[in-house]
């Protein structure tokens, strides 16, 4: 089976055969990555470049370590120490960095549109690490790997995403990627916080959490961008808590055992409470670690290798 492009910008439109072989791939080297020894030299001689023009903690370390346990050469960007201070356009950066000969650039930026934009200016493959409101795609996958590791299936579960749908790349990937899955989706949040026209991506509304808790199987929490309740988008941070905060009174009510996610970095005490955060429902740090395996997935399969080899090349 063959990918359907050499970058992956988002997860709108890819096929579900597609996604599972992110997934399968990122579950062969999840093994790997348990080994002793965790490494494997299957990109050796191939060069990626981070480049990172918006802060970044678990995207920025993972996409780093899966490069490392690959055995690729890196260089890593970020806009604090480059010549992009002195004015230098995100074209001319990435054409000189290819001048190098680099063969993996890994994007994130806070224009939705800059990974696609990069592949109008490179000939190496681009990996989209979050771009504006549009797409994380990888975020995407590894929530849907810790999904499929935990229960054992996505087809038929109801994923309820909550709170900022609005400015999240992260809502939009899962969306994209779960319904190609078979999932549901549900979405919960403040109306202002919810896209005009949201119901046309296929998604359930939930008018409460209350009502969302009854009904979902998973929740995945967003962080609220703190920086945009500039515009007062709701009334304060102790509403927000009152109204749609997943606490333990909330988690409590539901049916069945819920799985909590979080992308991270979470708000403690505004969108999720530590007792949840760190209770025996939540898998955020699981996401964390499958973050790392399914970014050597793409990373692996975008260079152009076929997923069946990785488990003899690694022995
Ligand atoms: N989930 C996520 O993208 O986190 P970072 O912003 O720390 O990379």
């Amino acid at each position: 089976m063959e990918l359907k492009s050499r970058h992956l910008l988002g997860l709108e439109n890819i096929s579900p055969s597609n996604i599972k072989m992110f997934l399968d791939t990122a579950f062969s080297f999840k093994k790997v990555l348990q080994r002793p020894i965790p490494k494997v030299p299957t990109l050796r001689g191939k060069t990626v470049v981070n480049l990172f023009f918006e802060p970044s903690t678990r995207t920025r370390f993972s996409f780093e370590l899966a490069e490392k346990r690959l055995s690729a050469d890196t260089i890593n960007f970020s806009t604090a120490s480059s010549s992009v201070l002195k004015g230098e356009t995100l074209k001319d950066t990435i054409r000189n960095i290819e001048s190098m000969k680099i063969d993996l650039v890994v994007i994130r930026h806070s224009s939705p549109g800059a990974a696609l934009f990069l592949t109008q200016c490179v000939d190496a493959s681009v990996i989209n690490a979050g771009d504006g409101t549009h797409e994380h795609p990888t975020q995407a996958l590894l929530d849907m790997m810790t999904i499929q590791e935990r229960l054992g299936k996505i087809k038929g579960l109801n994923v309820v995403i909550v709170g900022d749908i609005k400015h999240s790349r992260v809502c939009r990937s899962n969306i994209f990627g779960l319904q190609a899955m078979g999932a549901q989706v549900g979405i919960c949040g403040p109306g202002p916080l919810l896209p005009r026209d949201i119901e046309k991506l296929g998604v359930t509304v939930y008018p409460s959490i209350e009502e969302a808790i009854a009904e979902a199987d998973v929740l995945n929490i967003l962080r609220i961008q703190l920086e945009r309740q500039k515009g007062g988008l709701f009334p304060s941070l102790r509403e927000y808590r009152n109204v749609y905060g997943i606490t333990k009174e909330r988690v409590d009510q539901a049916k069945k055992k819920l799985l909590i996610m979080h992308p991270g970095p979470m708000n403690r005490g505004v969108e999720i409470d530590s007792e949840i955060a760190d209770g025996e429902h939540s898998v955020i740090l699981n996401q964390v670690t499958n973050g790392v395996a399914v970014r050597m997935a793409v990373l692996y399969l975008l260079s152009g290798k076929n997923s069946s080899k990785i488990i003899k090349e690694s022995t």
